[in-house]
């Protein structure tokens, strides 16, 4: 799906909302190696981000093409900022009314509600296109995360305890979180 460009004031600052284009692969790709490296509480380390250009083209235009996919980036004052999207988990009939997400952004975009801003119009798309429930996977102690899922409407329904296990022996659990839009 192409999410059409929108156009918000944050804080000061103007935010663009738009699709991914296939020649801002290499942004993509050098987006993921700085995020995995600021936080740990994405899904891998930094020096396991293997993504050529070639693959992080076909990713964009799978999204940009697909009927139940989408990626959103945010632009702060023209610079990249971060992305968030979903997709389907539709490996079989029975799964295809759930959406799976997930955002991340630059630190310095972060705190002053962008994240927010992104999620809620995700969201919006997610429902409007006929997913019953949007469901992602939060690591235990990003608090910040967990307090913006929840003020958005999500529920815990689950942990894995120690689901991760980073290079210095630490561990941190993870968390499943469900947003039914029809209960
Ligand atoms: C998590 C993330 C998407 C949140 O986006 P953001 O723009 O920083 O968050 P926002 O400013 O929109 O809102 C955060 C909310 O958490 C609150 N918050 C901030 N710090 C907090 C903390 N330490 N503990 C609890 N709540 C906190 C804010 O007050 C705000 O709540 P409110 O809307 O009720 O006022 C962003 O920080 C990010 O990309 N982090 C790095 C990657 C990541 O963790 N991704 C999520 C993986 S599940």
């Amino acid at each position: 799906m192409i999410f059409a460009d929108e156009i918000y004031m944050l804080n000061g600052k103007k935010i663009l909302l738009r699709s991914a284009r296939a020649d801002e692969s290499q942004m993509l790709i050098d987006y993921l190696k700085t995020v995995t490296r600021e936080t740990r509480f994405l899904m891998s380390e930094p020096d396991e981000i293997h993504y050529t250009k070639e693959d992080e083209e076909q990713f964009i235009n799978e999204h940009n093409q697909s009927e139940d996919s989408l990626m959103i980036l945010a632009f702060v004052d023209g610079e990249y900022a971060g992305n968030c999207s979903f997709e389907s988990k539709s490996g079989s009939r029975r799964t295809k009314h759930r959406a799976g997400m997930g955002i991340a952004l630059f630190q310095k975009y972060t705190g002053f509600g962008l994240g927010k801003l992104m999620l809620k119009r995700l969201l919006t798309v997610i429902k409007n296109i006929g997913f019953e429930q949007a469901e992602l996977t939060v690591v235990g102690n990003n608090e910040k995360a967990y307090h913006l899922y929840k003020s958005l409407g999500f529920k815990e329904c689950g942990i894995i305890p120690n689901a991760n296990k980073y290079d210095d022996g630490t561990y941190a659990d993870d968390i499943f979180m469900v947003l039914k839009f029809y209960c």
